[in-house]
C-alpha cells in the first residue's frame, strides 16, 4: 500500500457504511493518511441507546488517537447525532467532523422530500433542531428504517433480504421526488431505492463532509510518513473488503480491532 506524508485522519462508523464517506475523503484529500475503523461487532448503532453509542464513540476515538490521528471524522449520522457534542467536550483540541442528513439543500424548494434514517437519528434532539432550522413550510416525510443498516451490514447490499427491506421501507414514500439519505449505509442501496421509487433524487452529504474535512485539516502539520489507507474491524473482514472495493477503494488489508472495555450493561439498549 502506498505511503504519504499528509495529515493523519481517523474515520469511524458502526460498520461498512462509513466507507461511502471514506471514498469521498480519498477523492478530496488524496495526500491524507486515512485510518478507518468499522465497529461491526456493535452495529447497528441506530437501534441502541444514546449511552451505548457514546461509549462506543469514545472508545473508537481513543483508539484512533492511539494510532496518531490528528482529526476524527464521525462517518455515522447516528453517532454524530448522539455523541459528537460530548466528543468535542472530551477532546476540545481535536478537530471533529460529523455527518448529518442534508435537510438544508433538500428543503430549499418545494420538492416532495422524505428522510430515511435510523430510528435513533430521527429521535435525536440534534435532528429535531436541524428540522426546526430548515423545515419551514415544507415538512419532509420522516421514514425510520429499523433493520436496514443491519441487513446491509450482515447480509450485504445486494442480498434479497436487504432489497426486500428497502422495498418495504420505501413503499410509503411513493410520490416523493427527493430522498435524503440520513445514514451512511444507505448509499450502498441506492439502486434498490430507485428500483422501488423510480427516478428520485438521492441526497448523500458525503462529499460535503469531505470538503469540510479538507477545510478543517488544511492547517494541520503533515504526519510522519505512513500508509495512505488503514482499516480495522471487529466484524467480518471480507465483507468490509468487498464494500471497500465496491466504493472504489481497491483491494484493502483489514486488521483486527482490539477489544476495548465494554459499556456498562445498563447502557447496552
Ligand atoms: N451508518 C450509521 C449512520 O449513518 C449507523 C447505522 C447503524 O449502525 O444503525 O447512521
Amino acid at each position: 500500500m502506498s505511503e504519504t506524508g499528509g495529515a493523519r485522519i481517523g474515520v469511524f462508523d458502526s460498520g461498512v457504511g462509513g466507507l461511502t464517506v471514506l471514498a469521498a475523503l480519498r477523492r478530496r484529500l488524496p495526500a491524507a493518511q486515512l485510518l478507518y475503523v468499522a465497529d461491526s461487532a456493535h452495529a447497528p448503532y441506530g437501534e441502541r441507546s444514546a449511552d451505548y453509542v457514546l461509549a462506543r464513540s469514545r472508545a473508537l476515538t481513543r483508539f484512533l488517537l492511539d494510532q496518531g490521528a490528528q482529526a476524527v471524522v464521525v462517518a455515522c449520522n447516528t453517532a454524530t447525532a448522539l455523541a459528537i457534542d460530548a466528543l468535542r467536550r472530551d477532546w476540545p483540541a481535536l478537530p471533529f467532523v460529523g455527518i448529518e442528513p442534508a435537510l438544508k439543500p433538500a428543503l430549499a424548494d418545494a420538492a416532495s422530500v422524505a428522510v430515511m434514517a435510523t430510528p435513533a437519528t430521527l429521535a435525536s434532539a440534534r435532528f429535531r433542531a436541524l428540522l426546526a432550522a430548515h423545515g419551514g413550510a415544507h415538512a419532509p416525510r420522516l421514514q425510520p428504517c429499523p433493520g436496514l443498516a443491519d441487513a446491509i451490514e450482515t447480509d450485504g447490499a445486494q442480498a434479497p433480504r436487504t432489497r426486500e427491506r428497502v422495498a418495504e421501507l420505501c413503499a410509503p414514500l411513493r410520490g416523493c421526488t427527493r430522498i435524503v439519505l440520513g445514514c451512511t449505509h444507505y448509499p450502498l442501496v441506492a439502486d434498490a431505492i430507485r428500483a422501488t421509487l423510480g427516478a428520485v433524487e438521492l441526497l448523500d452529504p458525503a462529499d460535503a463532509v469531505a470538503a469540510q474535512t479538507l477545510r478543517v485539516t488544511s492547517c494541520l502539520a503533515p504526519a510522519a510518513p505512513g500508509a495512505a489507507l488503514r482499516f480495522w474491524s471487529n466484524g467480518d473482514a471480507s465483507r468490509l473488503q468487498r464494500v471497500a472495493r465496491d466504493c472504489g477503494l481497491g483491494a484493502v488489508a483489514v486488521e483486527p480491532l482490539p477489544a476495548a472495555p465494554q459499556p456498562a450493561p445498563d447502557a447496552a439498549r
